[in-house]
């Protein structure tokens, strides 16, 4: 079966447990987000029936993942129909939903209720067992509350009567970790390093791959029914020493200022300044950085036997996928609430209220036109007037929201979903069409197409960009724009054109 197939290569051919597919059907919640997206394969590659729960309805996830099942079901729809249907025939349920991109202020209330839809839809459908990956932490300390919400959502996914097996972890290493990305772009980024006080706390890291194993592992050894570990690598380092071992790693000579009055809000704030992820997520991940999260026991040794990573070995991995540009998932697959439940651009009726058409004809190919406009955002930029777009998107991060430097899982292939900066791919059509939704803060909704078609012996390149707007700000937003417009429209579809 080739890695295609499975919808990205498994992490892991080592895994000592053996495949219990006797069982049933396996679901897997939080499909679109970073670890369900690599467990996902992951199943599929041991020969599980599996199926792959989403929010958003899109062929994407069937191409992605052809041998799987796709249910589409919110947790949040107190209906609680679409759960239900999901969970229909399922023999062991993964719980990895987290509402993070909600930000400090909503996530906790939204996980809580997540979690309790799910209790009651899957004791309904009498499945046999809940898997749930949550956060470590000592539970007798003053937890952040992002990590006291994980543990909530342990308690309530427990109140059921179908038994729970709880994973633990901290801090997960691997290409496209939110927590990843945090820490290897502040090294990469800065010079000088500040250290607060909290940067003493320590931690256990634990590499991707072996989070998978344990997550398969749990699965696959019935003895961890409905009971609780804790899981990490085999180092417990200072957030400090974490950040030393990876500039030597990427051989960057940093200085460290201890600064120990620093607060977690301020360094979160400037951290999503400086690196991809954004405000609502920094936040909640780094609150959690007062806490030490330690395992408090390492009973699940005796389950699922192996030799976790060593946090150095980890880093050198997740480098490595990023150099050969494999990030299977990324921490922005999952989707900002907020945009995904707002309409497509052909659900909006009537259309949106504001266009504007820029075109160009060429004599080049098709095929040659749609691959350079597919090299946009991330690393390569917006190719002509690249500083007014990396200005947007910087007003875009003050403003609290994800920004241009969120960049690309991929300069490989595309796929529908994917992130481009502040754009997410609503619709991708080979050498014909690319359709980019608008993520950044903006009030209104905003979209910017791309099509080429054949005119007579050429082909014609043009670029739509589509807003609709929200109340008297938005108009004043959309007539504010409209003079730059054209210099960077136009010049982008030049750019592209030149570049095929
Ligand atoms: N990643 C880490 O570093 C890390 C570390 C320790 C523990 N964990 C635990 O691992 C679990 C999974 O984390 P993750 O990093 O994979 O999270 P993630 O990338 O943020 O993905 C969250 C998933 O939850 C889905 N979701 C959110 N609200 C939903 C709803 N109302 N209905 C249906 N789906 C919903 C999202 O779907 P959409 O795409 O539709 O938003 C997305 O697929 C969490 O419990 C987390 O605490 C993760």
């Amino acid at each position: 079966m080739s890695a295609d197939s499975l919808g990205g290569s498994p992490e892991n051919e080592d895994i000592v447990s053996l495949p219990e597919i006797k069982n049933g059907r396996v679901l897997v919640t939080g499909a679109s987000g970073y670890i369900g997206g690599r467990l996902v394969p992951e199943l599929l590659t041991r020969g599980y029936r599996v199926r792959a729960m989403v929010r958003g309805d899109s062929p994407e996830y069937q191409a992605r993942w052809p041998l799987a099942e796709i249910a589409v079901a919110d947790a949040l729809d107190n209906r609680n129909e679409a759960l239900e249907r999901s969970l229909k025939d399922v023999d062991t349920a993964f719980y990895l939903l987290h509402s993070l991109f909600l930000g400090p202020k909503d996530f906790e209330a939204a996980d809580i209720k997540a979690a309790a839809n799910f209790r009651k839809a899957a004791q309904k459908q009498n499945v046999r067992r809940i898997i749930y990956l949550g956060g470590l932490g000592d539970i007798q300390s003053s937890l952040s509350t992002h990590l006291k919400s994980r543990m909530e959502v342990a308690e309530e996914l427990k109140r059921g009567r179908v038994p729970v097996t709880i994973l633990r972890a901290g801090i997960i290493i691997g290409s496209g970790s939110a927590s990843y990305e945090i820490i290897q772009h502040l090294v990469r980024r800065l010079k000088v390093i500040l250290m607060p006080s909290w940067a003493k706390n320590r931690c256990q890291p634990i590499a991707i791959r072996d989070v998978i194993k344990y997550l398969v592992g749990a699965l696959e050894v019935s003895q961890t029914t409905g009971r609780n570990f804790d899981i990490g690598g085999p180092d417990i380092l200072t957030y400090e020493a974490m950040l030393r071992i990876l500039s030597q790693t990427l051989q960057k000579k940093r200085f460290f200022v201890h600064l120990p009055f620093l607060s977690i809000r301020v360094f979160a704030y400037l951290a999503s300044l400086l690196t991809p992820v954004p405000a609502p997520i920094t936040q909640c991940l780094m609150e959690s950085l007062k806490n030490e999260v330690v395992c408090q026991e390492n009973r699940i040794k005796e389950y699922v036997p192996f030799e976790p990573l060593p946090y150095k070995e980890a880093i050198v991995r997740a480098l490595s996928r990023e150099e050969q540009d494999k990030v299977h998932t990324r921490w922005s697959d999952a989707y900002p609430p907020a945009h995904e439940l707002a309409l497509k651009l052909h659900e909006l009726k009537p259309g949106p209220g504001y266009s504007t058409r820029y075109s160009l004809q060429t004599g080049k190919s098709a095929a040659s036109l749609f691959r350079s406009l597919c090299n946009i955002g991330g690393k390569e930029g917006w190719f002509e007037n690249n500083w007014l777009w990396r200005m947007r998107g910087m007003i875009d991060r003050i403003l609290g929201g994800v920004g241009t430097s969120r960049g690309r899982r991929s300069y490989g292939a595309l796929m529908i979903n994917d992130v481009i900066d502040f754009w997410r791919i609503e619709d991708l059509r080979s050498d014909q069409r690319l359709l980019l939704r608008a993520e950044m803060k903006l009030p209104g909704k905003a979209w910017l197409e791309f099509n080429i078609e054949e005119a007579d012996a050429s082909r014609k390149l043009s670029l739509v960009a589509y807003y609709d707007a929200d109340g008297f700000w938005g108009k004043v937003y959309w007539y504010a724009c409209l003079p730059f417009h054209y210099f960077i429209f136009k010049e982008l579809l030049i750019a592209i054109e030149k570049r095929s």
